[in-house]
């Protein structure tokens, strides 16, 4: 299989929309600012979220700056804009290299793509926007220490999602031991990333948002849950199926506490069960919507 990080990101919005917490989401159209509005995404992989809130009518009329370290994703968010603005019946424009602009007589939505590390974007950053995102992207940072720097980023809401915390499960079992084992040091390696990571940051951002000075507005679960229908996943989830073992592959080959032959056939047999359309995964994560 060709493990392609723009595809896993495709493929994730699916699964992305059915589990953004729909509560912490009402809570963000209600504390809006009137329109326009500026927006800072960190972390924001090809662009996904702006496309979203495009979509689901949640802004109409707004400067948007989507940052991320990765040049791969960022030249193909500001490529592949013109294929979901032109599905979604938008017009789109260039302004420079680095810019776009998404509209029709409702929208009008100008999209800046930059490629820089965040904390380097902090550093550079002169005007604080209305709302600040971070979508699947806390989890990987150090924390506490990253939440004041990123909060500086807005001088209003900050919509922080998908924060991973503490479950992974795998349906049917294999063998509720190996499963137990896999599960337990594929979280150890999230928590002892040289980059920083918690495996329980849905939790502990209760306290953190509260030790940063940030009001919670509203919080609650936005779990993955992705299973087959007659069969078949939806859209391209069997790939972002894929991608997860992928991520547990790189994570624990290796592992001195890991049996070689025993994960490998876990390997197989999860994979299996994805062509068989029985795997059932899920993930528990948590959204938040503060003010600062
Ligand atoms: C799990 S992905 C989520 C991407 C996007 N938010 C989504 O859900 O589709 C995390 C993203 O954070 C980016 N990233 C990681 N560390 C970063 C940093 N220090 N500065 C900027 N971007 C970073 C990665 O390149 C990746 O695109």
């Amino acid at each position: 299989m060709d493990y392609s990080f723009p595809r896993y990101l495709l493929s994730k919005q699916s699964v992305d929309d059915r589990s953004l917490n729909k509560d912490v989401l009402s809570a963000l159209r209600a504390n809006l600012p009137q329109e326009p509005f500026r927006i800072v995404e960190v972390g924001a992989g090809v662009g996904t979220m702006v496309r979203r809130l495009v979509r689901w009518d949640v802004i109409r009329r707004a400067e948007y700056v989507m940052v991320d370290e990765m040049t791969e994703n960022i030249e193909y968010a500001s490529e592949w804009v013109k294929v979901w603005a032109e599905e979604t019946g938008l017009s789109v424009e260039r302004s420079g290299e680095n810019q776009a602009r998404v509209f029709d007589k409702a929208h009008d939505v100008r999209i800046r793509f930059e490629q820089a590390d965040v904390f380097d974007f902090i550093q550079k950053n002169q005007e604080p926007a209305d709302l600040l995102i971070a979508h699947a992207f806390l989890d990987l940072l150090p924390m506490p220490e990253s939440l004041t720097k990123l909060l500086s980023l807005t001088k209003g809401l900050a919509w922080l999602t998908l924060n991973f915390d503490g479950v992974t499960t795998f349906e049917p079992t294999i063998d509720a031991g190996l499963d137990a084992q896999v599960e337990r040091l594929y979280h150890e390696t999230m928590d002892r990333r040289a980059t920083g990571g918690d495996s329980r940051s849905g939790r502990h951002l209760f306290g953190h948002l509260q030790e940063a000075g940030a009001e919670i507005l509203a919080a609650g679960a936005s779990d993955w849950v992705v299973y087959a229908r007659d069969g078949k996943y939806p859209d391209d989830e069997a790939y972002f199926l894929h991608f997860i073992l992928h991520f547990v592959e790189q994570s624990l080959t290796g592992h001195p506490e890991m049996d070689s032959g025993a994960f490998a056939k876990w390997l197989r047999e999860r994979r299996a069960q994805i062509e068989r359309g029985e795997l059932v995964y899920i993930a528990h994560q948590m959204d938040f919507l503060v003010k600062r």
